[in-house]
């Protein structure tokens, strides 16, 4: 008896790295998934790996196709149980080189994403207590990394969103539990891309690398926790994943 039986995940993101391996671990304990991203291609090949698993080409920003996605879910497996807002990318530069409108294209997916998600999701999700919403935030969100600043903004900004609206659902009565992850450096297409992109003195990479890489499945794990009912009496908070990086 796997630990999602019955159950219904979406996932943003879910063509690559931790969204993908979300999938198939959510899958793997019995879950039926949707998984959203912007590449159409991969995310279709990612879901066909994967039973009981559609792809549905999303751009996170785009609150209309929020609800048809929300829609689709519905109509195709019938509940919402888990919603993991977990799409992201990262641009460097300091805060004097950054440009305003790669700033904005971060905290525009990233915490405008979250939002829309949450938004969308919410009034459909199941209320038998196995309602989860788990947003993908990161140790860069729990401190300062001068390569990252709108980075570090939006991952900041989803763990504080993340508290505010979980005390929403508290106050709602709704049982519906929502928390954060915050994970260190792990191994993923977002940072063998940063690894090969950034000078080796560039600051952005001790985030990356100084405590060594995590799988995208020490994430996935705690994906499933929350989700499935071991994580029932967990919300509004935000669990670190990052091999002692934020522990001094
Ligand atoms: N890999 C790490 O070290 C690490 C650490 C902390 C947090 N995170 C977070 O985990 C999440 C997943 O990262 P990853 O490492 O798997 O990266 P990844 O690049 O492998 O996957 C991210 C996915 O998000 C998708 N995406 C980007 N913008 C989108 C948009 N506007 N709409 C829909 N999809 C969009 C991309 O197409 C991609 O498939 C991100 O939120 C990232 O910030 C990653």
């Amino acid at each position: 008896m796997g630990k999602m039986n019955g159950k219904v995940a979406l996932i943003t993101g879910g063509a690559s790295g931790l969204g993908a391996e979300d999938a198939r671990v959510l899958a793997r304990e019995g879950a039926s998934v949707v998984i959203t991203d912007m590449q159409a291609e991969l995310g279709a090949q990612v879901a066909a790996e994967i039973p009981n698993c559609v792809f549905l080409q999303h751009d996170v920003r785009d609150e209309a196709r929020w609800a048809e996605v929300v829609a689709e879910t519905l109509a195709r497996f019938g509940r919402l149980d888990t919603l993991v807002n977990n799409a992201g990318l990262v641009r460097f530069g300091t805060v004097e080189d950054l440009s305003y409108d790669d700033f904005r294209l971060q905290t525009d997916v990233m915490v405008g994403g979250t939002f829309l998600g949450c938004k969308a999701a919410l009034p459909h999700m199941s209320r038998d207590g196995s309602g989860s919403i788990i947003n993908m935030a990161s140790v860069a969100g729990l401190k300062g990394i001068s390569a990252i600043p709108a980075y570090t903004a939006a991952k900041a900004g989803i763990i504080g969103m993340t508290r505010s609206i979980a005390v929403h659902c508290r106050e709602q009565a709704n049982r519906i539990r929502v928390n954060a992850i915050a994970p260190g450096g792990i191994v993923t297409p977002m940072t063998a891309q940063a690894l090969a992109e950034l000078p080796a003195d560039n600051a952005g990479l001790d985030q990356v690398q100084g405590h060594g890489m995590g799988q995208p499945a020490d994430i996935a794990s705690m994906v499933l926790y929350l989700a499935c009912d071991d994580g029932r009496h967990i919300t509004g908070t935000t669990i670190t994943i990052d091999n002692g990086e934020t522990m001094a």
